[in-house]
């Protein structure tokens, strides 16, 4: 996946009729620079409504602890709901939600505005107020926007934990944050068939060590399960009973809006703090500015789960917020059949969508046959998430799913970041395959070499952010050092996003991947020292190293190397179970998506004489390179045996 000069000089300019007609043109990027803050100051009073105006723009006296849009105070859900009712647009479409089995639900605004309504009127019942924190556990249903959103209401922050983790992960979260109530579901469609997820709210819960007061569970699937007396009620029972009608408060611009866990370098996740203003400010200036949308006439189509940051900005707050039409889908690309993206574009005649590139990678391997049985004439603009787009992928995007008339907007931002930072203006900018481009307005970047002092060279140096941006993670739960630490401390008064990237000659910023041990497998942030962790805790293992090795579909793909205690646990067919016994334990331990691809028994890890674990060598072999420079190890016949061991 490296890009020549020729692909980099292979641009695609915006078409006419989408140049003429965008939200934004290209005087909003000096507009921007000539004074940013005031910029920003202009696009929250303009896209946000607030109950009571903000004084001074930034709060910068403490860094890196910033405050938004100070004093000024407004309700989110307000802004994703009411005011699109009081405007006369109740009428509209929120949602369409399309089941996996097929089964469909659509939501007016003024619709989810009472079940929203009724939500916050149970969590009041339940005990939840102002400040505290409510996790969420459920499947891609409305019921998980409306829980959202519900929450937001009542300026109680959410944790959401992506459904696809494990019961010890859902308890550790809970506990750091400190949730009071669970909001889960029986279970979800998959693959045509129901998973559960209650039983792993049972297990995160049943040493009755949590803070955990209430759990509200929604039917989904109707397979049978375990209610705990006292503590578990029914969705039905208690949401479908309550009040449609519920007055909001309004809060502080820096009220927390949620946390949400991701994974670092450590094995610790750690809890991204977002607050309220400024993140609904930059979410939906990236709704304008990048995505260009047209409440009145677009369909929006963001394919990620709302357990990711994706989901969050580009599911719940930033279409809701905007008041577009928009799609939800519950299920996996290839269910029933592998046209199911397709049928659901045609079905409700999606003009934007929004996937990661893993998906692109996913629908080119099962051929362009597929999407061409489908009317994709509404499609007007696509955008990419996650990881980088790699130009064949781009270019068959662009011409198979977009028939060359829509441009794409590769968006490059973090959970950390909230909300776009680096993408096209799509009336504005001339494309690249594989290239985010530029800052949004707005936003400050760089890429620096190692001293963080001088422009990178053209291989190309680390992404920084120079000045603080409205959707800025606020911190990091309960750990302001740590906060400080990984994001501050590389560099002074500048942030470091972990990302490395180059410019070209006209000065596009194209990314590189991480550099730091957190890997990207299917745009999904998994770190190494996490999965290394897990495998230490089986009995049966000694050490682990873990890297993610290049991989054709999911971008990168988990490989891990394990020494076990006892020699003799690795001879002969046992060693093929223990390989899926320990692929199986991670898959329990942190969740499906962290199950290594390969698990490689050795002897021995390559170590520096200092005893750190070389994982570029161990990624070399995975890829199956030359392994590089071995000079720096206590001994340096490791790497040959390993290899020796591999090819057996
Ligand atoms: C990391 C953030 C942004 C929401 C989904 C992932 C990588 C993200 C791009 C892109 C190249 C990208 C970066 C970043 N990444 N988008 N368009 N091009 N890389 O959020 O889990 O917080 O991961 O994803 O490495 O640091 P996340």
């Amino acid at each position: 996946m490296t890009e020549s000069t020729a692909e980099q000089a292979e641009t695609f300019a915006p078409p006419e009729q989408f140049a003429a007609t965008a939200n934004v043109g290209a005087d909003e990027y000096e507009r921007a620079e000539a004074d940013y803050l005031s910029f920003w100051a202009e696009q929250s009073r303009d896209l946000v409504d607030w109950h009571e105006d903000f004084g001074e723009v930034l709060d910068w006296t403490n860094p890196p602890f910033a405050k938004w849009f100070v004093g000024g105070r407004l309700n989110v859900a307000y802004n994703c709901l009411d005011r699109h009712v009081l405007a006369g647009n109740g009428d509209r479409v929120a949602i369409n939600f399309e089941g996996e089995p097929g089964d469909s639900r659509i939501f007016t605004y003024a619709e989810l505005l009472a079940e929203v309504s009724k939500a916050a009127n149970t969590l009041t019942d339940l005990g939840v107020r102002a400040g505290d924190r409510v996790a969420i556990y459920l499947p891609m249903i409305p019921e998980a926007m409306i829980s959202m959103l519900a929450c937001a209401r009542l300026g109680a922050a959410h944790s959401v934990v992506f459904g696809g983790f494990s019961a010890d992960a859902l308890r550790s979260r809970i506990i750091d944050a400190e949730a009071r109530v669970v909001i889960t579901a029986d279970g979800s469609y998959r693959r045509a068939k129901p998973t559960s997820l209650k039983p792993a709210v049972d297990e995160a819960l049943s040493s009755g060590d949590t803070p955990v007061e209430h759990v509200l569970v929604v039917e989904r699937t109707g397979q049978d399960i375990d209610m705990t007396d006292g503590r578990d009620q029914w969705w039905h029972d208690t949401v479908g009973q309550a009040s449609p009608e519920h007055e909001c408060e309004f809060f502080d611009s820096e009220n927390p809006l949620f946390i949400l866990y991701t994974s670092g370098t450590t094995g610790r996740p750690k809890g991204i703090l977002h607050t309220s203003g400024g993140y609904l400010t930059q979410v939906l200036y990236s709704m304008k500015a990048v995505f260009d949308i047209k409440p009145e006439s677009d369909v929006f189509w963001c394919t990620a789960d709302v357990g990711w940051v994706t989901g969050h900005s580009y599911v719940t707050y930033g279409p809701l917020a905007a008041g577009v039409s928009q799609i939800v889908y519950e299920g996996t690309p290839d269910t029933p059949h592998q046209g199911r993206w397709w049928e659901i574009v045609e079905k409700y005649k999606a003009t934007i969508l929004y996937a990661a590139p893993t998906a692109i990678r996913t629908f080119m391997k099962w051929g362009e046959e597929i999407p061409a049985k489908y009317d994709l004439s509404s499609l007007r603009l696509l955008g990419s998430v996650g990881e980088p787009i790699n130009p064949e992928a781009w270019r068959w995007y662009h011409r198979v799913v977009g028939g060359e008339r829509c441009p794409i907007v590769d968006t490059w931002w973090q959970t950390e970041t909230g909300a776009h930072m680096i993408a096209p203006l799509p009336g504005v900018k001339s494309t690249k395959p594989g290239s985010s481009q530029a800052p949004i307005p707005g936003i400050s970047v760089d890429v620096v070499d190692d001293t963080g002092e001088n422009p990178a060279g053209p291989e190309g140096g680390l992404l920084v952010i120079r000045q603080p941006w409205p959707a800025m993670l606020r911190g990091i739960w309960k750990d302001p050092e740590r906060f400080k630490d990984t994001y501050w401390s590389r560099f002074p008064n500048t942030y470091f996003a972990g990302d490395g990237a180059r410019r070209d000659a006209d000065g596009d910023i194209w990314f590189l991947g991480r550099v730091d041990d957190v890997m990207n497998v299917s745009g999904h942030r998994l770190s190494t020292a996490e999965i290394e962790s897990s495998l230490v805790a089986h009995s049966k293992v000694a050490e682990a190293a873990v890297v993610g090795a290049a991989d054709e579909t999911s971008g990168q793909a988990v490989v891990a190397y394990c020494v076990l205690k006892d020699s003799r646990d690795d001879d002969g067919a046992d060693l093929d179970a223990l390989v899926q016994e320990l692929r199986a334990w991670v898959g329990k331990e942190i969740g499906p998506i962290a199950k290594p691809k390969h698990v490689f028994i050795v002897n021995e890890l390559p170590k520096t004489r200092s005893g750190k674990i070389m994982r570029r060598l161990l990624k070399d072999t995975a890829e199956g390179r030359e392994v590089g420079n071995t000079s720096t190890l206590a001994d340096t016949s490791v790497m040959d045996a390993i290899a020796r061991q591999l090819r057996d």
